[in-house]
């Protein structure tokens, strides 16, 4: 069931902050550990070497982007490690990376981040546990380098926790048993502490990384930790609910798929699948008596995905505030970017509305030469849209001085892809181009609650499922996984509806230049280029880096599909196949690193292919070679490293998704063994368990040279 979980995942700032936990204080931890806010943000900008690019915070951050924006070069070292063969059945349990370079668990689910003890796996998690424990499902994450070279050696690793297995939290077997079990609010409590963001430092001691627990900045961020909500939605009459009447207080973050992070410090998790949590038992809205009203919030609900029973967590059974029907704008109180200060453990989680409301896959920051910043986003749904937020001041290089609240002001757009190469951001500025009160958008805050319905009447390019983008550490070419869209090319075509009234996912678009093979299976990556080189242009051009695909295929488009002209299955890749882009990412260097997520088994359309992967690519040539392979069942996101980019840090999810009848049906990792010890002592393995990898190489050089 847990796939279901993640539906699409396969074919079928001091803000308020105030502190009266009687702990340290910010001040008196910064004078134990001689390390200040000032000095963190600093050291990354000189600690880290790049090609023309400032860099904040130990990774590329666009600094000055190429007068005109161009193709990017190749990486400044070659690629030549020799690659990885695919991970075929039967599958190897464990992540495999080339000669020369060592792959050892680092974290995983359940490991304590406190002087707390570690979870014992063979129990159900509970809360309290969860709470000191680091989080399930780990996706999207950042580094934050300590000042100077010692951040090479330590920093504060933030990442996010995106959802979890039920059965796996509460230890129930078979899995299909969790449908019928009886529920339980600590229960659903434990699954809802898995979920979050997790700030954990770590730390390098004799050439091996560990999780330093006695740093008192490691916190947990979940599913019940109260949130700000801020910018022009705050406070509307939607985001309003019987818990929070001011509608700027929120319990919890949820879905946090890929993340992002500022120039100014902060890190970015971004809501993903959250509407799966949330269940409208009646398809009502319980006492709204006004029609139009009543029609409009369910309208809202289904162009999110919000319906009866939702994904199958059930939480709304024990938790009302998950019962849209009751609760109805709850759900509106999702869908956002939260930031996150990792520096200080008081600071209040912040949901960023200026910045939209959808299905948030990642939010990849860009400079550019003027000192402008933008945010590029996709909407994670199959027919779904591509975003930019242009924050309305610029940066002014000083994370001290920084308005804390940038990403409250600015603007907007969504894209639209043409045919000729060419592209438009059209600006979601209320008043604008239909958004306006007959078209039931009564103000910015409307807009910005209602993105994806106000996207529709702009008639933005639908895409095949956006998930990450990475920008070019010199050029600031974005690139963007598009991962699949079963329903692209599908009969009879249709299109999402001007009025908004589509359903989620419903749509069955045709072909078009952007996304041009009906039934995507494997995906492509699309990169685009700016109107001079400034991110506030309204245009920019595009074309496809790569459509992903099996070189082996034998499949053939049939049924209702039109086969006529496309690249069908094989795809178009420079070197080894992969299929199903998710996590994308640029070192410093300028080497492309894309990980997949696709069923992990090695089988169907899997059978060449083998089971999920992280690819390193050169972005000129477009060479492309296999750098690792994980576990069965298993998804590869989340990827960083160290500023000098020796040790990298990759997440692999849910190993072993999919088990039926034991827990541990398809995979035992990371308690095998197979990359290094972990906190498990037993003799039997328990669980699968999600967990952060930290890589080097033998001879201590960068990671993929
Ligand atoms: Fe959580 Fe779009 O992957
Ligand atoms: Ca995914
Ligand atoms: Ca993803």
């Amino acid at each position: 069931m847990s796939s279901n979980l993640h539906p699409d995942s396969k074919l079928t700032t001091n803000d308020s902050s105030t502190n009266n936990s009687g702990n340290l204080s910010m001040l008196e931890i910064i004078e134990q550990h001689t390390l200040s806010r000032r000095d963190f943000l600093k050291s990354s900008a000189s600690t880290t070497a790049s090609i023309t690019a400032i860099t904040v915070l130990g990774t590329a951050v666009v600094g000055s982007m190429a007068d005109l924006a161009e193709a990017a070069p190749s990486p400044v070292a070659p690629i030549s490690f020799n690659p990885v063969a695919p991970n075929l059945v039967p599958m190897t349990d464990a992540v495999t990376v080339p000669a020369g370079y060592t792959a050892k668990v680092l974290i995983s689910w359940g490991d304590s981040i406190t002087k707390e003890p570690h979870w014992d796996t063979v129990s159900a998690m509970d809360e309290a546990t969860q709470l000191h424990c680091y989080g399930a499902h780990t996706d999207g994450m950042h580094y934050f380098p300590l000042p100077g070279l010692t951040g090479n050696r330590r920093g504060l690793l933030v990442s996010n926790s995106e959802y979890c297995d039920p059965p796996l939290v509460n230890n129930i077997t078979p899995a299909a048993d969790y449908a019928k079990t009886s529920i339980t609010l600590d229960m659903v409590r434990a699954q809802q502490a898995a979920h979050g963001v997790n700030i954990v430092m770590v730390e390098k001691k004799r050439d091996q990384w560990s999780v330093n627990r006695n740093w008192p900045l490691n916190r947990r961020i979940t599913g019940n930790t109260p949130c700000r909500i801020s910018g022009p939605a705050a406070g509307h009459a939607l985001m309003k609910t019987a818990a929070d009447p001011g509608g700027k207080r929120v319990l919890g973050t949820l879905n946090n798929c890929a993340h992002g992070y500022t120039p100014w410090g902060t890190y970015l998790a971004c809501e993903e699948n959250w509407n799966g949590y949330f269940s409208n038992e009646t398809g009502d809205v319980t006492g709204e008596l006004d029609i139009d009203r009543k029609f409009n919030i369910l309208k809202g609900q289904i162009r999110y995905g919000v319906v009866k029973g939702g994904f199958g967590y059930r939480w709304h059974e024990v938790d009302e505030r998950f019962r849209a029907d009751l609760h109805p704008n709850e759900p509106n109180r999702f869908g956002w970017v939260v930031e996150i200060d990792p520096t200080n453990p008081w600071s209040m989680p912040v949901k960023r509305t200026a910045m939209g409301r959808m299905k948030h896959e990642g939010a990849q920051v860009v400079i550019d030469r003027y000192n402008n910043v933008a945010f590029y986003m996709g909407d994670d749904e199959r027919n779904e849209y591509i975003y930019k937020f242009v924050c309305a001041k610029k940066w002014n290089g000083n994370p001290q001085t920084t308005d804390p609240n940038m990403l409250d002001q600015g603007t907007l757009y969504v894209a639209r892809f043409n045919a000729d190469g060419s592209g438009e951001w059209l600006p979601l500025v209320w008043g604008q181009n239909g958004l306006t009160p007959e078209n039931g958008f009564g103000s910015q805050a409307e807009v910005l609650i209602k993105t994806r319905q106000a996207a529709d009447r702009l008639g933005a390019t639908m895409m095949d499922r956006p998930e990450w983008g990475a920008a070019h550490p010199a050029t600031g070419e974005i690139y963007m996984t598009l991962t699949n869209n079963s329903r692209r090319g599908n009969t009879p075509a249709s299109s999402n509806k001007a009025d908004g009234t589509s359903n989620a996912g419903s749509s069955n678009p045709p072909v078009d230049a952007a996304n041009p093979r009906p039934d995507n299976d494997y995906g492509h990556i699309i990169r685009w280029r700016e109107n001079n080189a400034d991110v506030r242009a309204s245009g920019f051009s595009w074309d496809i880096f790569a459509q992903c695909g099996d070189k082996a295929s034998v499949k053939v488009l049939g049924g209702s599909y039109n086969s006529t002209g496309a690249d069908g299955y094989k795809g178009n890749i420079n070197g080894d196949d992969y299929g199903a882009p998710d996590g994308l990412w640029f070192d410093r260097d300028g080497r492309l690193w894309i990980q997949t997520d696709q069923q992990g088994d090695a089988k169907g359309d899997w059978i060449n292919i083998g089971g999920n992967v992280m690819m390193c690519v050169d972005p000129a040539t477009g060479e492309t070679k296999r750098f690792l392979t994980s576990p069965p069942n298993c998804e590869v996101t989340g990827v960083v490293t160290t500023p000098d980019g020796r040790s990298m840090f990759v997440g692999i999810q849910h190993p072993g998704e999919d088990w039926r009848t034991s827990f541990t049906d398809h995979s035992t990792w990371p308690d095998n063994g197979n990359n290094g010890p972990t906190t498990f002592t037993g003799t039997t393995v328990a669980k699968p368990r999600s967990s952060v990898i930290v890589i080097t190489k033998d001879d201590g050089g960068v990671i993929g040279t």
